[in-house]
Formats: C-alpha cells, sequence, structure tokens
C-alpha cells in the first residue's frame, strides 16, 4: 500500500450476480482507468466468492486491487465450505476482510477465529482489513469506546506485524452500515484517536505505519471527503455506494 494514497474498498457482500459483478468490474475498471484515477487513490473491489475468479480476470493487468470479504485460517483439510487465505494468495488477492459486523453477527464470527485469520493472512502475506464497530445498543449503554478498545485488543494478541506489512482497521459503526446515517467526522475523529492508542497498548510499539485506519458505515460521494480529509483515516470502506461503477467512480472522483 503507497504510504500517502488514500485506499477505498468495495465491498459487494452478497449483492450482486456473477454476471452483474463482471460487468460491473469491467464497467469500473474502464471508468477508472481513463480518468486516471490510480494515480489518486487506491481501489480494491471484494466479489462475492463465485464471481472471484472471473472478476479476477477482468481485473488482471489493471491498477484495481482484488480483495476477498472472508478467508479461512488454515491451508488444507477437512473444512467443508471454507476458502483457504492460502488459496486466495495464489488467486490473485491483495486485500481480505476479516470479522466485518455482518460475519460476527450472522455467522458467530469469533474474537478467537478473527485473531486467528489475521495471524494467518500476514503470514500469506495478505493485507487483512479488520473489521471492528460498535452496535446501536453499545452506544446507548455508553459502551462505545469500550467496545472498540476491545475488539482492537482481542484481535490483535499476540500479532506481529512485519515493517514491510500492512494491516488495516476498517472502523465501521454497526448502525451505521447500510442504514444512511453515517458517523459525523468529529466522533470519527476521537474514535481513531482510541484505536490508535489501543494498536499502541496492544502492538506494544508506538510507531506503527504498517497500521492504517479506514472508516465504513454509509459512505457516499457526498460525504466520503468530510472522512478522508482528516489525517488519521486512510481511506473507506464502502458497500451500498460501490455496487454501480458510475456511481462508485463518482464517489472517488471525490477524494
Ligand atoms: P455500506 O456498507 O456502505 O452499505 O453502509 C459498508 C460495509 O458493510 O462494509
Amino acid at each position: 500500500m503507497e504510504k500517502n494514497k488514500k485506499i477505498v474498498i468495495a465491498n459487494w457482500k452478497m449483492q450482486l450476480s456473477p454476471q452483474e459483478a463482471i460487468a460491473q468490474a469491467k464497467n469500473f475498471k474502464k471508468l477508472y482507468t481513463k480518468a486516471g484515477l490510480e494515480k489518486k487513490v487506491a481501489v480494491a473491489i471484494a466479489p462475492d466468492f463465485l464471481a472471484y475468479l472471473e472478476v479476477a480476470k477482468v481485473l488482471d493487468g489493471s491498477d484495481i486491487f482484488l480483495a476477498a470479504q472472508n478467508g479461512y485460517s488454515e491451508t488444507k483439510g477437512a473444512f467443508t465450505g471454507e476458502i483457504s487465505l492460502a488459496t486466495l494468495k495464489e488467486s490473485a488477492c491483495v486485500y481480505v476482510l476479516i470479522g466485518h459486523s455482518e460475519r460476527r453477527q450472522f455467522f458467530a464470527e469469533t474474537d478467537e477465529s478473527i485473531n486467528n485469520k489475521i495471524s494467518f493472512a500476514l503470514q500469506q502475506d495478505l493485507i487483512p482489513v479488520l473489521c471492528i464497530g460498535e452496535t446501536f445498543q453499545d452506544r446507548k449503554d455508553g459502551r462505545k469506546d469500550v467496545v472498540v478498545m476491545q475488539q482492537v485488543q482481542n484481535a490483535l494478541r499476540g500479532i506481529d506485524i512485519k515493517p514491510s506489512q500492512t494491516l488495516i482497521i476498517a472502523y465501521e459503526p454497526v448502525w451505521a452500515i447500510g442504514s444512511g446515517q453515517a458517523m459525523q467526522p468529529a466522533e470519527l475523529k476521537h474514535t481513531a484517536m482510541i484505536i490508535r492508542q489501543s494498536l499502541i497498548d496492544v502492538l506494544e510499539d508506538k510507531d506503527l505505519p504498517q497500521v492504517k485506519i479506514i472508516y465504513g458505515g454509509s459512505v457516499n460521494a457526498e460525504n466520503i471527503n468530510s472522512f478522508t480529509d482528516l489525517e488519521m483515516i486512510s481511506g473507506a470502506l464502502v458497500g451500498g455506494a460501490s455496487l454501480e461503477a458510475e456511481k462508485f467512480i463518482d464517489l472517488i472522483k471525490q477524494i
């Protein structure tokens, strides 16, 4: 990941059929390259696994990176239904989302499995995108900062990040995902400071240039700048606003 370039990661979730994903990837590649945006902003796309290899072919030779929405922390074995992070590495993957709130909520992803995945992803030289964020209830109970601190610490305990490696923390308040209600930039700034401090505590290192923080949760073309203008925020994780190539290009152009 280049030092001063912001990054935008498109999380397509389970929203597009393979045909739709391939068409969007082709269209996006054309528009992104034509606009010369690769000089300004790095972009990665996370399609679902059925579309993954075809989208990889479309993106081959472009400046657009491939990301996975999930992956498993073993190379091989009897793990029905899983896809190894090692296989993903072999298949052009650069970034992998780990511990997205939808995986925590609907697929019982635990702090322990998230920690294993981060560790294994780094062993494969993938860039883990650790997703963290509080629920609306956590917030109502005044526990937001504590929840965020615990998620960072549990995910990264015992993890070793080499100076040449990158780790991304995607801070995504659960209440902001898909709700149309993004977090206020002033609050994001405060939370990014808490995340930084938790990183320093758990990784026992004062200077962690390899760790970047990005924001996710109802990011769109109108609000993206209010987040990426913050010095501590290195980019965005975008769901809904990344599903149509033209709209996604508009969003990236704002940065
Ligand atoms: P959203 O999703 O942009 O649709 O809110 C973000 C995410 O879940 O990563």
